[in-house]
């Protein structure tokens, strides 16, 4: 070989692939300065966004319009899990690292589809009631040598990346505190970035930074003030503690949890953190009298060395919806104006797609990207123009769009440099919310589902209700999808493709021209970037969560796309006739590996089990459902995702509810053992709910009359039944 004759020394030397010795020698060489230069180098896929501008964008192009016809399975490797599956992988010469379902890491072997090593970091099974939305995790980071990640129970774990053995590890929350980690390290300048999530619980945001080394803290920045008695962490607290009034370090917390994105921008050695919705979700509960809140709901800019404050902006000030603005944040150099900006791009969950100067911060425009009732226009100083009864001040159930899943979730957009568009996975539905009088109601009222209770959704049916009225808002009850491309410059679509669920899976754009996603109905689609036209696609046989990859391998093009079923949405809800276990699929021109059995629809039919509880009974088992199992098991009747829906289960099952509810008998699968939370008539009493469901549903009654019987029956519990008052 001419390369062996020109550079026999590395020929000689140049270990196999896939041994230890290939990774050690391929890994350690990524430092600071190979991280930086991923805007220009794409064979490998080395950070969670591909490079620090999170573009997704990749300049490979053998897969393209033409090709793309070609384009076939390399390999599809079955995890075995059964949960979702949400991370980027990162790419290293041909070696892959992914995380999956209980922040489990695998290094694979991206030319064959074998696991070369796996670490499990054993979290423990039995604490899934701290996640609010599935098992997950975004991603690991590459660093010298090491896989660094975090963990859902809040530990950051450094890897040797050619044995899969640790190197160290730290625990980055309070101990017995219900913070959690579900999204991706970022490698900044030789420190491992994280965040973390639990807003919904009790939690005061903040980001840590640690040497990506030796783990040791470097440094720490909150997202809200603590108790100003005590005197500040960072010095521009002072200040925002001013937009916050009465007692919120005492009311859970404040919240602001950065729990998905943090970019850095080397030339301007500046980090951009998202931050997410306050704790409670009602300003009025957690800052009573007002206030905007910072920094939750903004963007906040970092020095890069020290992690201290440069400035913010705050999409949704006072936040009272959960408009959490730690979506995907993408970096771009736009003509605005016709002046050069170095911009950073933001579809926060309110609804509105943003442009910031990321230099100064400065606002430069944006324009609602999906329906949006709750603000009509962001006005030219950036704030928003909000409109009446968007705060639910009145306590009647206010249906306001978007929800708290947000226009646009954690599901990452691609911004294409080839057609200047960004790609965003957005979607389309509403939130009854409601003000629930005082604190204490929130623990049994609010629709906490089974973890906190420090959401604004009021479980009862029967609370007087405005609808919006108007015809193109989303109906209660219904969601939809829609990938959109919009053009960041004009603030407008330029297509847009309905969808039927409301989460798909991230997207990759491409120099071919392509633009890549998976959906919730396990489709694997390339579509012509600049139409949207599908030009293939593949049954993955899951609905997906994750973004497809894009990398070379000995000078070939793959495409890599982690299926995995579950999270927020896809714990109770699937659009495919049967869930399949975890599977990394990989795609090449002309592949031709066979896929994995595609296994028969399952059965699923309503119990036959009648009850003959009362009334009354019904409605506190509906109350009690809505309390401890919603946020898990999700609308009863709706078939199940990830996670089982609970009229459908076998006779064995009902018969086994103590031991499954109370006694903890399948706590290793992740069904928490409630039986600290519960008593026995409780449960008979959501038994009875869940089979009175059950019947209604299998005689086909219609969900009006479903929903107005349960009203009566949840009335009928709240004012004579035993337990606690109706809100009024
Ligand atoms: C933290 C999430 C979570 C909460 C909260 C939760 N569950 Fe579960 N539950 C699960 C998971 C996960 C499974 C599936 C376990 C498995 O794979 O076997 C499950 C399974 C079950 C099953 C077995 C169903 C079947 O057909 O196999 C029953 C019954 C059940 N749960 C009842 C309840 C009830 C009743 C509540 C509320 C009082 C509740 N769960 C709250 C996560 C949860």
């Amino acid at each position: 070989m001419l390369c062996c004759s020109l550079f026999f020394w590395h020929c000689q030397t140049a270990p196999e692939k896939g041994t230890p010795a290939h990774i050690k020698a391929v890994t350690s060489k990524i430092d600071d300065a190979v991280l930086a230069n991923q805007e220009t180098e794409h064979k490998d896929w080395l950070t969670y966004g591909r490079n620090y501008k999170e573009d997704r964008y990749s300049k490979l192009d053998q897969i393209n319009k033409t090709s793309v016809e070609k384009l076939g399975l390399a390999w599809a490797l079955e995890m075995g899990t059964k949960r979702g599956i949400q991370g980027t992988p990162i790419v290293v010469d041909g070696i892959m690292f992914a995380t999956g379902p209980w922040s489990v890491l695998w290094a694979i072997d991206a030319r064959k589809g074998e696991v070369i090593w796996e670490y499990d970091p054993e979290v423990p099974r039995s604490t899934a009631t701290k996640y609010c939305c599935g098992v997950v995790n975004r991603g690991p980071a590459i660093y010298k040598g090491a896989i660094i990640w975090g963990t859902l129970d809040g530990r950051l774990v450094s890897v040797d990346a050619a044995m899969g053995t640790k190197n160290w590890e730290v625990m980055t929350i309070p101990e017995n505190s219900k913070y959690s980690i579900t999204g991706a390290v970022r490698i900044i300048k030789g420190n491992a970035v994280i965040g973390n999530g639990g807003a919904e619980f009790e939690a005061r945001g903040f980001v840590t930074a640690y040497d990506a080394v030796t783990g040791k803290k470097a440094w720490r920045f909150y997202t809200v003030p603590g108790d100003p008695t005590k005197g500040f962490e960072h010095p521009d607290l002072a200040a925002v503690a001013k937009t916050w009034s009465g007692e919120w370090w005492k009311n859970g917390g404040g919240g602001g949890t950065a729990w998905d994105a943090i970019t850095y921008d080397p030339e301007l050695n500046t980090i951009y953190v998202g931050v997410g919705n306050g704790t409670h979700w009602d300003r009025e509960i957690r800052s009573p009298g007002g206030g905007d809140n910072l920094y939750l709901s903004s963007i906040v800019a970092l020095n890069a060395d020290d992690g201290a404050y440069k400035w913010h902006y705050q999409t949704t000030p006072g936040d009272t919806w959960d408009y959490t603005a730690t979506q995907p944040l993408t970096m771009a150099e736009l003509a605005i104006a016709g002046e050069m900006r170095k911009v950073i791009m933001q579809a926060p969950k309110n609804g509105f797609f943003y442009i910031l100067d990321r230099a100064t911060g400065e606002f430069l425009s944006a324009k609602p990207y999906t329906y949006t009732s709750w603000a009509t226009e962001i006005d030219e100083n950036g704030r928003p123009l909000e409109t009446e009864g968007a705060r639910y001040t009145d306590g009647k159930t206010h249906w306001i769009s978007p929800s708290s899943h947000g226009g646009h979730n954690w599901h990452p957009q691609s911004y294409s440099r080839q057609t200047g568009l960004v790609y965003i996975p957005s979607l389309k539905m509403s939130e009854g919310y409601a003000r629930i009088d005082g604190r204490e109601a929130y623990e049994k009222d609010a629709a906490g589902g089974g973890f906190g209770a420090n959401v604004s959704v009021a479980n009862k049916i029967y609370n007087p209700t405005v609808f919006d009225g108007n015809p193109n808002a989303p109906l209660p009850g219904t969601a939809s999808g829609r990938l959109l491309a919009w053009d960041p410059i004009q603030q407008k679509e330029v297509w847009g493709i309905d969808q039927i669920a409301h989460y798909n899976g991230g997207i990759l754009s491409t120099a071919g021209g392509l633009i890549f996603q998976g959906d919730a109905e396990g489709k694997f689609s390339a579509r012509d970037a600049l139409s949207g036209e599908v030009l293939w696609d593949f049954d993955v046989r899951s609905g997906v969560n994750a973004p497809p990859i894009t990398y070379l391998v000995d000078g070939e093009q793959y495409i890599t796309i982690p299926v995995g079923w579950g999270g927020g949405m896809g714990q109770s809800n699937k659009y495919v006739d049967r869930i399949h276990t975890g599977t990394f699929y990989t795609f090449k021109l002309d592949g031709k590996a066979t896929p994995p059995d595609k296994l028969p629809a399952m059965a699923s039919n309503f119990t036959q089990l009648k009850t003959n509880a009362t009334p009354a009974n019904i409605g506190e088992g509906l109350n009690l459902y809505l309390q401890f199992c919603m946020g898990c098991h999700r609308s009863p009747g709706k078939g199940g995702g990830a996670i089982p829906d609970l009229t459908r289960s076998s006779e064995g099952i009902f018969k086994n509810y103590e031991e499954i509810v109370l006694n903890g008998m399948l706590a290793s699968q992740g069904m928490p053992n409630l039986g600290d939370k519960i008593t026995k008539e409780e449960l008979a009493d959501i038994q009875s709910f869940v089979l009175y469901t059950a019947d209604a549903l299998s005689k086909g009654m219609n969900p009006k009359d479903y929903a107005t019987n349960l009203a009566k029956m949840q009335y009928l519990a709240d004012t004579k039944g035993p337990i606690r008052k109706a809100i009024q």
